[in-house]
């Protein structure tokens, strides 16, 4: 894996509503204001993890139909063709705006170059396109949300009274710069945990493209490897984890192993509330939405908001102006303050056998 994590360049974080216009129009800003407003996104798949279809697509819609502004919101299901293709027929179509969340970053900066090529301003969603031409990159501060997870198993493991515990992960996609950023995090809370030799690491995994399927392949080779005696799992997001827990399951070890996961998705959260999960990173979608939106908004007019905080490209080197949100870590007690974001509906969660685990938890 690559070395050079993304730097954070200030720590103050923006609180919504408070981007600065800096300048006003001009029609030499890309996307400028002698077009009319139209906003392309392009969502990554609908696999990897529900909240791109449940939660980016809806929030971003609502922002720009709020503002007026026209959009178009399509997902390239994963396949890096298709990507390119959208954004072509995106850019053919008149957008001023393009915003990506990359399949990897050559294609993604391929396509921030050609669109930047015709005019159109771009904004990297969620992930950072390395060597990239994006406007601005908006997204959680996502050591941050490695660092939850790490403490999030330490707890786990610590309540559980585990000794010595025995650690596998579940690292996300090679290709997305995030996954890199999260283990950067988790290994700041464990790596000093195995060099003391209170923990000790037996796998060390990477799951290409985030694919739930080959998770569960990796999983049970790991837990194989190690002869059954996986204590403890941390994995990047919840579409992995709920793929380590099915095979937990199979061996009757869901619940005596925790792992963790990030998303908040309505099934994580259910794993959480039966004791199959240890926790969750919840990311208030709505927020990065709404942030990106704003941006896009008003680079579709010709202005350039301040955003007060910059993130360096690693390859280039170049100071990214850039949103990065706060983190949640979720545990059983606090699944209700998902509920209550309204990220996901009680109905959602807290049907069937759920119920009672759902009042159990303070969940009315
Ligand atoms: C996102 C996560 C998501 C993962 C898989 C990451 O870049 O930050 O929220 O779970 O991709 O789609």
């Amino acid at each position: 894996m690559r070395k050079g994590f993304l730097a954070v360049g200030t720590v103050g974080l923006l609180a919504l509503g408070s981007l600065t216009a800096c300048g006003d129009d001009s029609s030499n800003e890309p996307g400028g204001s002698d077009k009319t407003p139209k906003i392309g996104v392009i969502l990554p798949d609908s696999k990897s993890s529900v909240r791109w279809e449940s939660a980016d697509r809806k929030f971003l819609k609502e922002a720009f139909d709020a503002a007026g502004v026209e959009s178009d919101i399509q997902n390239a299901q994963g396949d890096k063709n298709a990507f390119q293709t959208i954004a072509d027929q995106m850019i053919t179509s008149g957008v001023t705006v393009l915003m990506i969340v990359n399949l990897d970053s050559g294609t993604g900066k391929a396509v921030l170059d050609k669109a930047k090529s015709q005019g159109v301003a771009t904004i990297d969603y969620d992930r950072l396109t390395l060597g990239g031409s994006a406007e601005y990159y908006v997204s959680f501060d996502n050591v941050a949300v490695g660092k939850l997870q790490g403490e999030g198993l330490v707890k786990c493991l610590t309540d559980a009274k585990v000794e010595k515990p025995a650690i596998a992960y579940l690292n996300g996609s090679p290709t997305d710069n995030n996954a890199t950023l999260f283990k950067e995090g988790y290994d700041s809370v464990l790596k000093p945990k195995f060099d003391a030799g209170e923990y000790t690491q037996v796998a060390d995994d990477s799951v290409p493209d985030w694919d739930n399927a080959q998770a569960a392949t990796i999983f049970e080779q790991q837990l194989t490897k190690a002869s059954g005696k996986i204590d403890g799992v941390l994995s990047a997001n919840d579409g992995l984890g709920n793929a380590a827990i099915s095979v937990l399951k199979k061996n009757n070890l869901n619940g005596k192993v925790p792992v963790t996961g990030q998303d908040a998705d309505p099934q994580a959260l259910q794993n959480i509330l039966a004791g199959d999960q240890c926790m969750t990173v919840y990311k208030a979608v709505k927020k990065e939405a709404d942030a990106a939106a704003e941006l896009a908004i008003g680079l579709a007019k010709g202005q350039r908001k301040e955003t007060g905080q910059t993130v360096k490209d690693p390859d280039t080197g170049r100071d990214v102006p850039s949103v990065l949100l706060t983190p949640a870590a979720i545990y059983k007690e606090n699944v209700k303050d998902v509920i209550a974001d309204g990220y996901v509906t009680k109905d959602q969660i807290c049907k069937d056998e759920f119920a009672k685990l759902c009042t159990d938890a303070g969940i009315s």
